[in-house]
């Protein structure tokens, strides 16, 4: 008889885009660990792409979706539901001074956050936005204009106009790309995809006070270090550089899908009835979820722990270091652990997914762990116990 497998890999063969190369099917997912079809367990330190921070099917969000669900599912924008503002109330009392508009995606926040900075700008034809050498913005084509690797625009020429880019973390370059046409600066905090690099905090306040002398936006995107991961709320939290507009995503919904942009309350009126829409954007079972994500980091102490477990992996990934040469560095900012290798590290996440461990890659030497942000103790243990035993397969194959 034909295995589950076989007949779910022919039908993405048959019916499914192949923008993806997926090897394991995946059925079920509960706290930090992931099933596939055959009954084996995985440590999910990838969290779906730093996205279900509080762990797969954390039941206050399953609870929130199930209630909303049988009350309201979606109105449009066109009508008002009581869920989307209590969320965007929540995400302001997080600390942050702003308004919220609700997307549904990482892609889909940061659109609407370059359309702010050119409607801001527009009125003194500032259009032009400043973003960063590696950095990583969507796959929409704006978004791709704003990000800092080509090989990701290879084949969609042309590239949107009004983008150029700088080396992250270089103030005088930056200071040297503004023009009387710049309308903001876009920049991760901590950049994900490029490799897990944190920018220094000397970096963000010469940036934020470069944007104030020159009357330029500050952008950040917090699509994948928000939201808890790297142990403040926002992002910008954790460096108390404030700045005139963020996005997030991935986490926020912790699985729904559900993106944000927020700018400060001053910026409020810049986009307006008929400037910017999206008829998913903010549904009420979208915002049940994200209320339910940000009651549990807030009331379960998720920030402090995602501080101590993160501080608890480093040091031990660190540690590890000692042991193989192979390690170069280990970069991290709460849960956003980066363990830089002298090589490629793509070749690792099968040899740790056949020991039953998910991780990803960042750039193309890095091996990114991202687990939720109420990982424990024990599984940073079982977490570095099993790199270990990659790492020495890995380095008897290369012999
Ligand atoms: C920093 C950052 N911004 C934006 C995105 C795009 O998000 P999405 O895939 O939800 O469109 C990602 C996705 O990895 C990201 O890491």
């Amino acid at each position: 008889m034909e295995s589950q497998k076989a007949k779910t890999v022919e039908q993405y063969q048959q019916y499914v885009m192949p923008t993806y190369a997926p090897q394991l099917l995946l059925v079920k997912g509960q706290g930090t660990w992931v099933w596939d079809e055959t009954g084996k367990k995985y440590l999910d330190f990838g969290a779906g792409i730093s996205v279900s921070n509080l762990g797969h099917c954390h039941p206050a969000v399953v609870d929130a979706i199930r209630r909303q669900s049988e009350i309201l599912i979606h109105t449009s924008n066109l009508f008002m539901n009581e869920v989307q503002p209590k969320l965007a109330e929540k995400l302001a009392k997080c600390g942050y001074d702003a308004v919220s508009f609700f997307a549904n995606s990482g892609a889909e926040a940061n659109e609407g956050l370059i359309k702010f900075a050119r409607k801001w700008g527009s009125e003194q034809g500032k259009y032009e936005i400043i973003a960063m050498e590696d950095s990583f913005h969507g796959r929409t084509l704006a978004t791709l204009a704003a990000t800092g690797r080509s090989k990701y625009r290879k084949g969609f020429a042309p590239d949107m106009p009004g983008f150029k880019h700088v080396k992250f973390g270089d103030f005088d370059a930056l200071k040297a790309a503004i023009t009387p046409q710049t309308a903001a600066i876009l920049l991760e905090p901590v950049q994900g995809e490029g490799g897990i690099i944190p920018a220094t905090q000397e970096y963000l306040e010469q940036v934020r006070a470069l944007c104030d002398e020159k009357g330029v936006l500050l952008l950040f995107d917090e699509v994948q270090c928000g939201t808890g991961r790297i142990g403040t709320f926002f992002a910008f939290q954790s460096y108390g550089v404030v700045p005139d507009g963020l996005s997030m995503a991935k986490a926020i919904g912790n699985g729904f899908p559900l993106g944000v942009l927020m700018v400060k309350k001053q910026y409020a009126q810049t986009l307006t009835v008929g400037t910017h829409a999206s008829t998913f954007g903010g549904t009420p079972l979208a915002c049940a979820a994200g209320c339910a994500v940000v009651d549990t980091i807030i009331n379960d102490g998720l920030l402090e722990n995602c501080r101590i477990q993160g501080e608890y992996l480093t040091s031990r990934l660190q540690a590890l270091g000692k042991t193989f040469p192979c390690i170069q560095a280990v970069r991290s900012k709460g849960l956003m652990v980066g363990v830089v290798m002298d090589r490629p590290a793509g070749p690792l996440l099968p040899i740790l997914n056949d020991l039953g461990m998910i991780a990803l890659t960042a750039g193309e030497t890095v091996l990114r762990l991202l687990p939720p942000l109420n990982v424990t103790r024990e599984e940073c243990d079982i977490a570095v116990s099993l790199i270990e035993k990659a790492l020495s397969k890995w380095q008897s194959d290369n012999k």
